[in-house]
């Protein structure tokens, strides 16, 4: 499977993928600021002509947070490594964008098994549930200090709404 960057023609897949990868819950709207937010590295990965893989990852503030999500992979194709595969490729890109950490809010089930962790340092944009404890993670991108203090998200995340149940 190929892995690239999105382009605007992509995102009619894009809005067929996401449904079927979030079945309870409408991300569509979501994709749709990312797709045109310039700053926003958006990647998708192809089965021949198929979009079946897609995530984003937003820079944010202090300097060199990046936030990763979301990354949807068509079902016919999970647990097959696309996942890990796309987030690896995008910590890597990242970081010779001048990344040194990778946020994420999701499962640490799955995102420890990438090399996430708890982020106790710098906290999320908006308090989480209790028993969220664990879904903020962090992956440090090179040898610099994780960094402390608030994430600031930009506008299209500047909602409470995509940070709680
Ligand atoms: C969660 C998701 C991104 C994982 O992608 P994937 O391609 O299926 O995962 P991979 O095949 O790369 O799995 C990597 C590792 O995580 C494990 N894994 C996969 N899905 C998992 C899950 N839901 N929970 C726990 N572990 C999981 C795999 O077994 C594998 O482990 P291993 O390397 O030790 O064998 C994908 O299943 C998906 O899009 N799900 C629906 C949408 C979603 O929940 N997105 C994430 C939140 S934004």
């Amino acid at each position: 499977m190929m892995i690239r960057d999105a382009t605007a023609d992509d995102l009619p897949a894009q809005m067929r993928l996401y449904p079927l990868a979030f079945p309870d819950e409408d991300l569509r709207p979501l994709l749709c600021r990312l797709a045109s937010a310039p700053d926003v590295l958006s990647r998708v990965a192809l089965d021949g002509p198929d979009v079946v893989g897609h995530l984003a990852v937003t820079p944010c503030l202090p300097v060199g947070v990046v936030l990763l999500g979301p990354v949807a992979i068509a079902p016919r194709c999970q647990r097959q490594g696309l996942g890990r595969r796309m987030i690896t490729d995008a910590a890597a890109l990242m970081a010779t964008r001048g990344a040194t950490q990778m946020q994420v809010l999701g499962d640490p089930g799955y995102y420890s098994r990438l090399g996430f962790r708890p982020d106790r340092a710098l906290a999320p944009p908006y308090a989480l549930p209790r028993d969220w404890d664990g879904a903020w993670q962090v992956m440090l991108l090179t040898d610099a200090p994780a960094l402390t203090g608030q994430l600031q998200v930009p506008a299209i995340w500047a909602d409470p709404a995509l940070w709680g149940p």
